[in-house]
């Protein structure tokens, strides 16, 4: 038996691992450990709510004893942190969760993990801490340089968890992951926005030219790069996950377009994010020495996920409201004025 923490469980990644490590290891137990701030959700783990290895604690991973009594109660010998404050634009908005949440939390996480001796504390990082690359891809060993306080909080938070390693040998690993799409993602990210903008025939916010590269990542592979890491990782090591499925932003809005029967008249230029990265990409042959490569190529994916946005609107409708809408409007509106602006001027 392995009792698993999964910190973030209830967000769009962490949902996705925890349906596949319970369908995948029948002697696994997971806890759940989760904030539940707006982007955590409970519909998410719907799926498993009533599985008998399956339990769920509401919990802040930056609440040392709630970290800790949570560790005892369930006999942790794991813990698994997708737990993070994760879209950039609101980084930009408003950082301080950001340093909380993405800094301070693999901090607690890494103090509960030595003073309680747990087998492995692993932590999920991002492709964004290496920042931009024109050209080629980032090895695990190549410098960081991120460029947005989303991004420069998770480097930091990693940075931590390694040190931990280091300084008192704590049996850590970390994945960084490309942009990841798939089910149950929340609608402020580009993917799940397009879809379900388009589908209410509203105009899809597409920064600067739309030239901007990430590679695709499917939710599921993902949970199984983190799974293989887990299980034949290398203490002390990080792991990229890569897809190799790039695509520009204009390319992926006319996709969804075309998958959804609308025109191309939806996708809406709006003023660029500021120090918007021109492209992540990253060289994953260190995790596929291991074994792993996606099994979902991205065509497929994204028709399987546009589908399910289409058959799932009980789980995204009630989430464009309230809280949202008032982020959207500061987040769109000032965009909109904007560019209207710059087109004034030239
Ligand atoms: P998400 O925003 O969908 O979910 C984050 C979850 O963390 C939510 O359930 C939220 O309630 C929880 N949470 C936030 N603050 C918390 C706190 N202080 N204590 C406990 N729980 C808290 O995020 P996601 O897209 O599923 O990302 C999961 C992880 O993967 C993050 O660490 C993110 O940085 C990383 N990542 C994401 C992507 C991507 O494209 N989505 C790519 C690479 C890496
Ligand atoms: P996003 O899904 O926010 O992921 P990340 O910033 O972590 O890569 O954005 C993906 C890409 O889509 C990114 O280049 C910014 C762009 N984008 C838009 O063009 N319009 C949008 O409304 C959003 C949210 C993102």
């Amino acid at each position: 038996m392995r009792n698993l923490l999964v910190t973030g469980g209830a967000g769009f990644i962490g949902a996705n691992f925890v349906q596949h490590m319970l369908q995948t290891y029948p002697d696994y137990r997971i806890v759940v450990f989760d904030k539940l701030t707006y982007a955590g959700n409970l519909n998410n783990l719907k799926p498993v709510a009533d599985h008998p290895r399956y339990a769920f604690v509401q919990g802040d991973i930056c609440d040392a004893a709630a970290v800790r009594s949570a560790i005892k109660q369930y006999d942790i010998d794991t813990i698994v942190n997708f737990a993070a404050e994760t879209h950039v634009d609101r980084s930009i908005l408003d950082p301080d969760a950001f340093v909380r949440t993405n800094v301070y939390g693999p901090y607690v996480l890494c103090e509960a993990a030595k003073d309680l001796r747990l087998e492995r504390l692993h932590h999920i990082s991002t492709d964004e801490v290496y920042g931009p690359i024109p050209s080629g891809r980032f090895r695990e060993e190549d410098r960081f340089n991120p460029t947005s306080p989303y991004a420069a909080a998770k480097a930091g938070g990693e940075l931590l968890v390694l040190s931990y390693f280091r300084t008192y040998n704590l049996p850590v690993t970390v994945t960084r992951g490309v942009n990841t799409y798939g089910p149950y993602q929340y609608p402020e990210k580009a993917i799940p926005l397009f879809v379900t903008n388009a589908i209410d025939d509203q105009p899809l916010p597409l920064y600067g030219d739309g030239s901007q590269v990430r590679d695709r990542l499917h939710a599921l592979d993902h949970a199984r790069a983190v799974d293989v890491v887990l299980h034949r990782g290398t203490l002390g090591e990080a792991y990229n996950v890569a897809a190799d499925m790039e695509h520009t932003n204009i390319d992926v809005a006319r996709r969804i377009l075309r998958l959804l029967g609308k025109p191309e008249t939806l996708i809406q230029p709006v003023a660029d994010r500021p120090a918007h990265d021109v492209r992540y990409a990253l060289d994953a042959g260190k995790l596929r020495a291991l074994g792993w490569q996606p099994q979902i190529d991205f065509e497929q994916g994204l028709a399987d996920t546009v589908r399910w946005y289409v058959e799932n609107e009980w789980w995204w409708r009630p989430l464009k409201s309230g809280e949202y809408l008032e982020y959207y409007r500061r987040q769109y509106l000032e965009r909109e004025r904007t560019l209207a602006a710059e087109v004034l001027k030239s």
